[in-house]
C-alpha cells in the first residue's frame, strides 16, 4: 500500500488532473503533474509541474524518481511514456488496458471477441474498403477516427452512401470506424473502480444528455427500468475484468429499445462521474488515488439524487457568467477548472444540483442552465 505522505503523479493537467490532485492532497499525498501547457488546470494546484512533452526523457526520469505511483488522466499518452515510468514506480492503469481504450478499432474489436454488446460496426483502414464497408452498415451512419477523437470531434454523420467518400477525405483518411446511427431512447453510463485483488465497486448508473455531441447533463439514479441498471453493471464488471483493468473505469452505454450497447470505454474517470464529487460517500478522484495507491475503495453509496450540468466556454461571451445566479441555489455546488480561456464546447466546469428529488433537482438544474444564459 501507498500511504499518505507519499508522492503520486498524473500525466495530464486538464480537470481531470486535476480533480485527481485535489483528492490526492487532500488525503496527505504530494502531487507531480506532466503537461507541456504551463498553464495547465492541474499543474496550477500540484506541488509539482514538469511542463515538457508526454514522451520527454528528462521529464519522465524525474517523474519517476519523485512518485511512488503514477496515473493518467487520458488514455493517448505514449505507450513507451508508461513503459519508461513502469520500469520506475507502480503504473495503473496498465499500458495494455490503455492501448486497447484509446483506439476505437481496437476497443470494438476488444468487445466483440468478447461477446460483449455494441453498435454494427466496420473497422475501415484503406479507401478500397470504403464500398463493403458502407454496403455492410448502411444509412445513417457515423464514421469515426480510430483514434484521436472525444466530445463528438473526429466524427461525420452520412446520410446517404455516396457521402462516405467525402467523409472518410475530411478525417484525413485515418483508419476509422464506420458506425450504424442507432435511434438512442436514451444514453447511460457506470463509473467504476477495480482493485488489486480483483473486486469491482460500481458507482449508481447516470443517465446522460448530450448536446452537439458532448455531455450536457447527467441524472442520478438513471431513469431505467433497475434490471436495464443491473445488466448496465454487470457489463461494465465484465469489460473491467476481462481488461484486467486496475483503477476508475467508465463504461457509456446506448440504450436501444430497452437493450444495452457499448458505445465506449473510458479508462479513467469520466465525466459522466462527476457527481460524485458532492453525491456519493467517496468520489472518482478519491476512488482513482485509492486505486492507485492499492488501498480498498471506498463507499460508493448514493447519499442524494443529483443533476450534474456542464459549464462549457460558449457561456462565456467575453466574461464570466453570473455565478450569483447559480450560488444563491443553495442545493447546487460549483466547481470550475482554472480555464483562462473559454472557447466554445470547452469544458470550463460543472455543477452539482442536489435534490431529494430527481424530477426536482433537474427542473432546478434547468432553471440554472437558462439564467447562467441570459445576459
Ligand atoms: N452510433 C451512434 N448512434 C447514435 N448516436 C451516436 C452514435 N455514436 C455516437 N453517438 C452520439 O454522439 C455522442 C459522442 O459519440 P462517442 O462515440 O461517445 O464519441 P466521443 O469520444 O466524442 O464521446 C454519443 O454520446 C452519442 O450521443
Ligand atoms: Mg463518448
Amino acid at each position: 500500500m501507498i500511504l499518505p505522505g507519499e508522492t503520486l503523479g498524473v500525466l495530464g493537467g486538464g480537470q481531470l488532473g486535476r480533480m485527481f490532485c485535489e483528492a490526492a492532497r487532500t488525503m496527505g499525498y504530494m502531487t507531480v503533474v506532466l503537461d507541456p501547457d504551463p498553464l495547465s488546470p492541474a499543474g496550477a494546484i500540484a506541488d509539482e509541474h514538469l511542463h515538457a512533452p508526454y514522451d520527454d526523457e528528462h521529464a519522465l526520469q524525474q517523474m519517476g524518481e519523485r512518485c511512488a505511483a503514477v496515473t493518467t488522466e487520458f488514455e493517448t499518452v505514449p505507450d513507451s511514456s508508461l513503459r519508461a515510468l513502469e520500469r520506475m514506480c507502480r503504473v495503473r492503469p496498465a499500458p495494455e488496458a490503455l492501448r486497447i481504450c484509446r483506439d476505437r478499432i481496437r476497443e470494438k474489436r476488444f468487445l466483440r471477441n468478447h461477446c460483449l454488446p455494441t453498435a454494427p460496426f466496420f473497422a475501415l483502414t484503406e479507401q478500397g474498403q470504403l464500398e463493403r464497408a458502407i454496403g455492410a452498415i448502411g444509412v445513417p451512419s457515423l464514421l469515426k477516427t480510430s483514434t484521436g477523437g472525444y466530445d463528438g470531434k473526429g466524427q461525420q454523420t452520412i446520410t446517404t452512401e455516396d457521402e462516405i467518400d467525402t467523409a472518410f477525405t475530411t478525417l484525413g483518411r485515418v483508419p476509422c470506424v464506420l458506425e450504424r446511427r442507432l435511434d438512442l431512447s436514451q444514453e447511460i453510463s457506470v463509473v467504476l473502480a477495480r482493485g488489486d485483488n480483483g473486486e469491482v465497486s460500481c458507482y449508481p448508473v447516470a443517465e446522460n444528455q448530450h448536446r452537439n455531441g458532448i455531455l450536457n447533463r447527467s441524472i442520478i439514479p438513471a431513469r431505467v427500468p433497475e434490471q436495464l441498471a443491473r445488466q448496465a453493471v454487470d457489463l461494465a464488471g465484465q469489460v473491467a475484468r476481462e481488461l484486467d483493468f486496475i483503477g476508475v473505469l467508465a463504461v457509456e452505454f446506448f440504450v436501444v429499445e430497452n437493450s444495452l450497447l457499448i458505445n465506449e470505454i473510458a479508462p479513467r474517470p469520466h465525466n459522466s462521474g462527476h457527481f460524485t464529487l458532492n453525491a456519493t460517500v467517496t468520489s472518482q478522484f478519491e476512488q482513482q488515488v485509492r486505486m492507485l495507491c492499492g488501498l480498498p475503495a471506498g463507499d460508493t453509496s448514493l447519499l442524494s439524487p443529483v443533476v450534474m450540468c456542464n459549464l462549457l466556454g460558449d457561456l462565456w461571451n467575453g466574461r464570466a457568467p453570473a455565478w450569483e445566479r447559480l450560488l444563491n441555489h443553495p442545493e447546487t455546488r460549483l466547481h470550475l477548472y482554472g480555464k483562462r480561456d473559454a472557447r466554445p464546447g470547452r469544458k470550463m466546469g460543472h455543477f452539482n444540483v442536489l435534490h431529494r428529488d430527481i424530477e426536482q433537482a433537474l427542473q432546478l438544474s434547468q432553471e440554472i442552465q437558462a439564467l447562467l444564459q441570459e445576459p
